[in-house]
């Protein structure tokens, strides 16, 4: 017996000795002093044992795998303080995080104010025939509305959407009615470039339809989403506007937090920026989604979600934004 322990230990120091990794060590753990060790069948022999048996090798035996155990754990040890050997706790491993843009920031804040009211998020592609971004909207080829949305042509005969609007006929063709979607995306143009003008912006894109929906949902809906975004009562104004798509068709504008309404290159010296457009959805509209305008009625609305960005964070010059100049863009932080 004597002989059977110390061979095992033996054997256990020159296992150990060649386990580099706490893997190895911890299977050798479990073969050598685990449940089906030999150690424990022979530790559950001394029951077998005779009562001299019992008395001459019991201590021994219990020994041996304490000392086993030990030689285990102390392996692991060594190589654990090895491993932390090179840690310097002196020096700092402080590492700079990133932060979001601030087009992710108002987006993700608008869209969680949106689902607070039950609107559901898509997304379109950026890439969009001309159906869906003029005619399903009720922008037939030369309808005179197209100039004001000079858009980049792709050699595939595809366009650079230049509105979220696309997204209506999207939603109207997946989703049917009833429907309350909101659609966040870049749009493009092919834009004459200065403080306002970007050839690459972003928009939010709201759509309600339902059976009694009427104006003053959309009004509602507008001027809360201002309060929320804001956190206060931004002055706002409603003009009747012209958008193909919606009839009657409004435009909301707010008064701009850059010059505080006195006039700025941001606003052209109006007071003003314009940030939303919106309507109650034309009929060809809705039909063109499949959808009955003698059932249905509904409202859409598109939000410069670029300009809101501009106002909430007082960014007077569009630009900005594209330029990926992360010391500028770096201050924003989620409120
Ligand atoms: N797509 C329009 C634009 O880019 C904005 C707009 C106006 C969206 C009216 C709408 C709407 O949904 O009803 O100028």
């Amino acid at each position: 017996m004597e002989e059977k322990l110390t061979k095992l230990k033996e054997e256990l120091t020159s296992v150990l000795a060649t386990a580099t990794k706490e893997a190895d060590i911890l299977n050798i753990k479990s073969s050598y002093v685990g449940k089906k060790s030999e150690i424990a069948g022979i530790l559950s022999s001394l029951k077998d044992m005779s009562i001299e048996d019992k008395k001459k090798y019991g201590s021994l035996i219990n020994n041996t795998k304490k000392e086993m155990e030990t030689m285990i754990n102390d392996r692991l040890e060594e190589l654990e303080n090895k491993s932390n050997i090179n840690f310097d706790s002196t020096i700092n491993y402080e590492v700079e995080t990133g932060s979001l843009h601030p087009i992710t920031i108002i987006g993700k804040e608008i869209t969680d104010i949106l689902k607070r009211m039950g609107f559901s998020v898509v997304t379109g592609p950026e890439m969009e025939s001309e159906y869906y971004n003029f005619e399903a909207l009720n922008v037939p080829k030369d309808h005179p509305a197209r100039d004001m949305q000079d858009t980049y042509f792709l050699d595939n005969g595809m366009l650079l959407r230049t509105q979220t609007s696309d997204n209506q006929i999207h939603a109207m063709e997946n989703f049917g009615a009833p429907l309350r979607i909101c659609a966040p995306g870049r749009v493009f143009r092919n834009e004459d470039l200065d403080a306002n003008h970007e050839n690459t912006f972003f928009q939010i894109e709201g759509m309600v339809i339902d059976k009694s929906v009427t104006i003053e949902n959309l009004l509602y809906v507008m001027q809360n989403l201002l309060k929320e975004i804001f956190h206060e009562d931004v002055r706002v104004r409603l003009r009747p506007g012209f958008f193909p798509f919606t009839e009657p068709s409004y435009e909301m504008d707010m008064s701009c937090l850059i010059c505080g309404g006195k006039g700025c290159p941001t606003c052209k010296n109006s007071g003003w920026i314009e940030m939303v457009g919106s309507g109650m959805i034309h009929p060809n509209v809705l039909r063109a989604g499949g959808i009955d305008p003698n059932e249905y009625t509904g409202f859409a609305f598109g939000f410069g979600l670029t300009r809101l960005a501009m106002m909430k964070y007082k960014i007077n010059d569009i630009r900005v934004l594209n330029s990926g100049d992360i010391r500028y863009l770096s201050e924003f932080k989620i409120d």
